[in-house]
């Protein structure tokens, strides 16, 4: 792994830190020394990582316990960790949801616009901003990783919202790459495709049938922090990257439509299983 104390330095905050791609990207910077702010809302799953981590790799660490979604959140984070230099943001903390766009309860799909949309926008203002202050001649550079989907590069039907945030975060983040580098603030947006963490478990969809490989958690995040710097942008997977490329030289509409034919496909085995499912007999 490339060693990131060469280029950055100080505190890293990572949101989503209690799972999955944020988990993983906490353990690659402890093993790295950067002492961690971890944020989420499961204060148990943190300060049980915060325990291994501490442990293992004899860093510094500080965790918040905080819904991101609610009014202030961003603010409030920005303003318990004033007191350190935060020199890295990764941005992991998202949610989906999925289902015909019709039929979703405004109220979710606007929790998770303030989720996606809302927190990573805010909180690379709060802390770009502060980044940028920090910056004096001969002080190392300080980084920012956003994570968007693979969703990002497509309109995708029964993800109508969720692939519009993403959108939003990848759009986001190519113009703060060029906006921040003089800076000295280093933006890369990480774009996964489907990643074995409980938001993938969570999909009410067979997703065995999509033409996609889940990868490892460790690895997704491996690749974003091995590119910060190096790229505006990263796709994880070589799969995953032809989608995305792919999607550059045909008729927009023709992925849009594909994956909409290929998740109706997946959500409908899905249904058929549970339908199967015999209800669990109540225990005389
Ligand atoms: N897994 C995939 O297939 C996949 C594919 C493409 C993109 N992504 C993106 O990758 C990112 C990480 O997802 P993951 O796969 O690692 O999922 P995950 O394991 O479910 O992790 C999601 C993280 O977000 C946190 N979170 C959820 N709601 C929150 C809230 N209201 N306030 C603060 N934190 C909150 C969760 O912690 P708490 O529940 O403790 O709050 C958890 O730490 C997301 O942005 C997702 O959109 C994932």
């Amino acid at each position: 792994m490339r060693n990131l104390k060469k280029t950055y330095d100080g505190w890293a905050l990572v949101t989503g830190a209690s799972s999955g791609i944020g988990k993983e990207m906490a353990r690659e910077l402890a093993a790295q020394k950067f002492d961690l702010i971890l944020v989420a809302r499961n204060q148990d799953a943190l300060d049980q990582l915060s325990h291994e981590l501490v442990l293992q790799h004899d860093i510094q660490t500080r965790v918040i316990a905080l819904d991101l979604v609610q009014e202030g959140a961003a603010a409030a984070l920005h303003a318990q960790v004033e007191d350190l230099d935060v020199g890295l943001l990764i941005a992991s903390a998202g949610i989906d949801e999925m289902g015909p766009f019709l039929e979703k309860d405004y109220t979710d799909l606007r929790r998770m616009i303030r989720l996606n949309v809302d927190a990573p926008s805010e909180l690379a203002h709060l802390f770009g901003t502060a980044m940028a202050a920090e910056q004096t001649p001969g002080r190392k550079r300080a980084g920012i990783i956003l994570v968007s989907s693979l969703f990002a590069y497509q309109g995708t039907p029964n993800f109508a919202v969720y692939a519009a945030t993403k959108a939003y975060v990848l759009t986001l983040g190519e113009a703060l790459t060029v906006e921040m580098s003089k800076q000295g603030i280093d933006v890369l947006t990480l774009s996964p495709g489907l990643t074995a963490t409980p938001f993938a478990d969570g999909l009410k969809m067979n997703a065995a049938l999509l033409p996609m490989v889940a990868q490892n958690p460790r690895r997704v995040a491996r690749v974003g922090l091995r590119n910060l710097g190096r790229k505006m942008s990263v796709v994880s997977g070589m799969l995953n990257k032809a989608y995305a490329w792919e999607n550059r030289l045909i008729p927009r509409s023709w992925p849009v439509y594909l994956f909409g034919f290929l998740i109706e496909n997946a959500m409908r085995s899905y249904q058929k299983r549970i339908d199967k499912t015999p209800a669990k007999k109540a225990s005389a």
